[in-house]
C-alpha cells in the first residue's frame, strides 16, 4: 500500500531545500536555536548538537543546561551561548524568540513530569524530539495531548521499539510501516534512524536515505543528526525537507567521515568536521 509514495532522497532536491547565503544575509535569516540536551554525565550530547546545527547554518544557537555549573564548551566553543535552568516550569520561558527547539540528546529524565515538554512544544513553532525526551514525549501523546509546534521525532530502532510496544526485530521488518502508522498517529514527522532512514511525513509521504555507513554507529552521530534537522527548521524548513535534507547531510558527512577515517575509527565529531564538506559539495 502506498508503494508509490516511497522515494529516495535525492541530491537535487536536497540542493533546492537547503537556504541559500544572498550577499546580504544576516544572521537573523537563519534562525535561532535552542538545544534542551546533555545533563552531567552526557553533556557531549548537547554540544554535539549544538555545534551541529552551527555548522548546517543556523544564525544562532543557545544551549539551556541545567544547574549554574560553567559549561564545559566555553573554552572550546565560543560561539554558543548558554541559558540556565533548574526547575521544569522554568523550561518554558527558555525558548521564547526561538524559531526552533531540540530537546532530549543526553537528557535524562527528572521525576515524572510531562508538563514541561508539553510547555515548550506550545511556545515553539518547530521543534525536533530525541533520545531523552522520546519517552516524555510517548506519555503526552497517549494521554491525548497534540502539540501545537510541528515536531520531528528521530528515534533508534530500540527507541521506536519503545514508542510502539513493538520488538526492536519487528520494527526493522517493517520499518516503513512503522514509521508512517507512528507519523499518521501522532500528527508529526518521524525519522526512523539506522541503515537506509526512513523519513515519514505527517502527509503520509515516506523517503529512504541512500547516504551513510556502519561506521556511523558510534556514540553521538544521533546527537549530530538532531541539531543538523534543528538547525534546518530554525532556518524556515518544513518538517519533511528539514528532516529528509537533514539525513542525507548527515549521511553524506558521515561517507567523508568514513573516507577519511576509516569505518572502525570514524567518531561523531569527524561527522561534524564533515558537514561543511558535505554541504558544499550538495549546494
Ligand atoms: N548505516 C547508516 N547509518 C547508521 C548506521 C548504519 N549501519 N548505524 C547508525 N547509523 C546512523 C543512524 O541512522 C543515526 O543517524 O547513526 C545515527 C545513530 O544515532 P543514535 O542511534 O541515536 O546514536 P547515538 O547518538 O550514539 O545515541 C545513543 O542516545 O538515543 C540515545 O538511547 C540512545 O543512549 C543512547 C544514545
Ligand atoms: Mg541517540
Amino acid at each position: 500500500v502506498g508503494a508509490s509514495r516511497v522515494r529516495m532522497i535525492r541530491k537535487e532536491e536536497v540542493r533546492a531545500w537547503v537556504p541559500e547565503r544572498p550577499y546580504d544575509a544576516n544572521k537573523g535569516h537563519y534562525g535561532h536555536l535552542l538545544v534542551m540536551a546533555g545533563h552531567a554525565r552526557m553533556w557531549g550530547a548537547a554540544l554535539m548538537s549544538a555545534v551541529s546545527a552551527y555548522r548546517a547554518g543556523a544564525g544562532l544557537v543557545t544551549v539551556a543546561v541545567r544547574g549554574d555549573a560553567v559549561p564545559p564548551w566555553l573554552g572550546i566553543h565560543p560561539e554558543l551561548m548558554t541559558a540556565f535552568w533548574n526547575l521544569p516550569e522554568e523550561a518554558p520561558a527558555l525558548v521564547e524568540g526561538k524559531q526552533a527547539l531540540v530537546v532530549g540528546p543526553g537528557l535524562v529524565r527528572f521525576d515524572g513530569d510531562v508538563s514541561w515538554l508539553k510547555a515548550l512544544l506550545g511556545k515553539v513553532r518547530y521543534a525536533v524530539v530525541d533520545a531523552g525526551a522520546l519517552e516524555i514525549w510517548k506519555e503526552a501523546i497517549e494521554s491525548g495531548w497534540r502539540p501545537s509546534a510541528q515536531v520531528v521525532v528521530t528515534p533508534h530502532p530500540k527507541e521506536m521499539a519503545r514508542l510502539t510496544g513493538l520488538d526492536t526485530a519487528e520494527v526493522q521488518a517493517d520499518r516503513i510501516e512503522v514509521a508512517r502508522r507512528v507519523a499518521r498517529s501522532c500528527g508529526c514527522t518521524v525519522v526512523l534512524k539506522g541503515a537506509y532512514t526512513v523519513v515519514a511525513g505527517e502527509d503520509e509521504g515516506v523517503w529512504v536515505n541512500p547516504t551513510g555507513n556502519p561506521g556511523m554507529a558510534t556514540g553521538g552521530t544521533g546527537d549530530v543528526l538532531a541539531g543538523v534537522i534543528g538547525s534546518l527548521l530554525a532556518q524556515g524548513l518544513p518538517p519533511g525537507q528539514a528532516a529528509a535534507a537533514g539525513v542525507y547531510l548527515h549521511g553524506l558527512a558521515g561517507d567523508l567521515a568514513a573516507q577519511a577515517e576509516g569505518l572502525a575509527s570514524m567518531v561523531a565529531t569527524d561527522v561534524i568536521a564533515q558537514l561543511g564538506p558535505a554541504i558544499r559539495q550538495v549546494v
